[in-house]
């Protein structure tokens, strides 16, 4: 299937992320939110990170004129959906609120669009049980930075078709990002493995084994990593790291996952990274 027109419900962080992508590697995108604030606020941020990349002479002046040309916004999502050949989902992770929207989007989009998620825990086979066309449904799971992170997970639900799973892959490898196929077990790879990380990183803070600073510079300098687990929860946000585990903990039912007790203090304070200003760390 050949896929031009898309659209990406949810206008956070991921979802202008993934607007962006699509839209500098020339595919037409409606970017839907309910809050038209968070939509203008949307289109600003790609408008900056799009200058970043000229600044950094990855892309042209032309082409980020483009890219934002072939971006339109809409707050109505049975409407910003009706012309859809690939639809990506990037909404809160709640249940209640994925199954309302795939069953807009299986009302609203035509039959043969491809009904994506970004969900980082949430099992594909679920979300696509709330649509008539599970084959259609698929995990494309982005990573933050999305204009700078080259991975894209592409996650087969229990009835996702080789149709469906090659065209996806096709358009994460046209957007430049390596598309990995994952099978739909909680957290797929990237968490399953990721979280535990950082998890035990908590528990070091909390045991007093070393200070959160230097956790960070052990595993930065140690092991080489971009940034240390305890700013990377900070940046993924410390109640999405919460969720994560409590869906691998909850799912696959073995103690190695249990979230560490100073995170649910943080997360209950508050306290929940980047995005508040404060974490394991304090930001301006
Ligand atoms: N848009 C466009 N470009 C961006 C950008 C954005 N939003 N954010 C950063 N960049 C660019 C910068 O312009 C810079 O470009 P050059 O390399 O050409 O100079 C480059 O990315 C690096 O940025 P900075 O110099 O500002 O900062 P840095 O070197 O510290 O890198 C980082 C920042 C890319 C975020 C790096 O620290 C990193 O890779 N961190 C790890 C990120 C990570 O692990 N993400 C996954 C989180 S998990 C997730 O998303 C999924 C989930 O399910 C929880």
């Amino acid at each position: 299937m050949s896929v031009q027109n898309t659209a990406v419900v949810g206008a956070g962080t991921m979802g202008n992320g993934i607007a962006h992508v699509f839209a500098l590697h020339r595919y037409d995108v409606v970017l839907i939110d309910l809050d038209e604030a968070l939509l203008e606020d949307a289109r600003g941020t790609i408008e900056r990170n799009l200058s970043r990349q000229v600044d950094k002479e990855v892309i042209t002046p032309d082409e980020k004129a483009a890219a934002l040309g072939r971006i339109a916004l809409a707050s109505d999502t049975a409407k910003g959906v009706q012309s859809a050949d690939l639809v990506v989902e990037a909404v809160p992770e709640e249940q209640s609120i994925k199954a309302d929207v795939f069953r807009t989007l299986d009302e609203h989009t035509p039959g043969e669009a491809i009904l994506a998620s970004n969900t980082s825990s949430i099992s594909i086979t679920w979300i696509a049980d709330q649509t008539e066309r599970p084959d259609q449904v698929v995990g494309m799971h982005f990573f933050n930075p999305v204009p700078v992170m080259t991975l894209v997970e592409v996650v087969r639900g229990q009835r996702t078709s080789d149709a469906t799973f090659d065209t996806v892959a096709d358009v994460a490898e046209d957007l430049e990002k390596n598309p990995v196929e994952v099978e739909d077990y909680p957290g797929f790879v990237s968490n399953r493995v990721l979280m535990p990380m950082i998890n035990e990183a908590i528990f070091c803070v909390m045991q007093g084994v070393a200070e959160p600073e230097d956790i960070d510079t052990v595993m930065e300098l140690g092991m080489n990593h971009p940034m240390g687990p305890l700013t990377l929860a900070d940046f993924i946000g410390l109640d999405v790291c919460l969720q994560i585990l409590e869906v691998l903990h909850d799912e696959l039912g073995e103690d190695k996952y249990r979230p560490c007790p100073l995170l649910r203090r943080k997360v209950t304070a508050g306290q929940l990274g980047r995005k508040t200003g404060k974490g394991f760390f304090e930001y301006e």
